[in-house]
């Protein structure tokens, strides 16, 4: 069985999809052993819901280290589900080939500092891209610079608003992103 921790910034839509594929057997030989978010939100009461101990560690001083101790050692995957904090790099290394994220866009387009939520999807429309998606990739010190390990494409439609990209980018998320986990974790 490999223990996955979950970080979390927002409402947790992908997290939910992360459990609910575990308990379908989507995702293979898993258990979310903690959720750890870095502000209040919505998705530590779905964690609750499902009896997943759950942690919030708000950001200030030492926060990457604070972080650190948090994360039980036993953790074999760290997936970022929507987590809005800056990992330092001596993070992001020793838990190298271990941590995974999941971008709103086709990296390595439309990624970096500020790349962020609807900033994304904005961009994405005012640069006048036929298409959008969704990048599932390994972490390293470099904002969304880490190998890829699943990315999936649509047409933008000339009607689309960076609220209706924002929605199809995430019915591609929760495609993906359980189909990245099984596979880091079961190759
Ligand atoms: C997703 O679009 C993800 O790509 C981005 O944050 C969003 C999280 O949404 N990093 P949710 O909290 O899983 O609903």
């Amino acid at each position: 069985m490999k223990n996955i921790t979950i970080l979390i910034s927002g409402s947790g839509t992908n997290l939910q999809r992360i459990i609910d594929c575990i308990d379908s057997g989507e995702i293979r030989n898993a258990r979310i052993i903690q959720v750890i978010a870095d502000r209040e939100c919505y998705g530590l009461q779905r964690a609750e819901k499902h009896r997943i101990p759950t942690r919030l560690i708000k950001r200030g001083k030492n926060f990457s280290e604070e972080l650190d101790k948090a994360i039980p050692q036993n953790t074999d995957l760290i997936v970022l589900a929507g987590f809005l904090s800056i990992l330092k790099p001596e993070f992001c290394e020793k838990w190298k080939g271990k941590i995974i994220n999941i971008h709103p866009a086709l990296l390595p387009k439309f990624g970096g500092k500020g790349m962020w939520g609807h900033h994304v999807h904005q961009a994405v429309i005012e640069s006048g891209e036929k298409e959008s998606g969704a990048t599932v990739h390994f972490v390293t010190s470099g904002i969304d610079e880490g190998e890829i390990i699943l990315q999936r494409k649509f047409e933008i439609d000339e009607n689309d608003t960076p609220e209706t990209l924002a929605e199809k980018v995430h019915q591609v998320e929760y495609d993906i992103f359980p189909k990245a986990i099984d596979l880091v974790l079961n190759k």
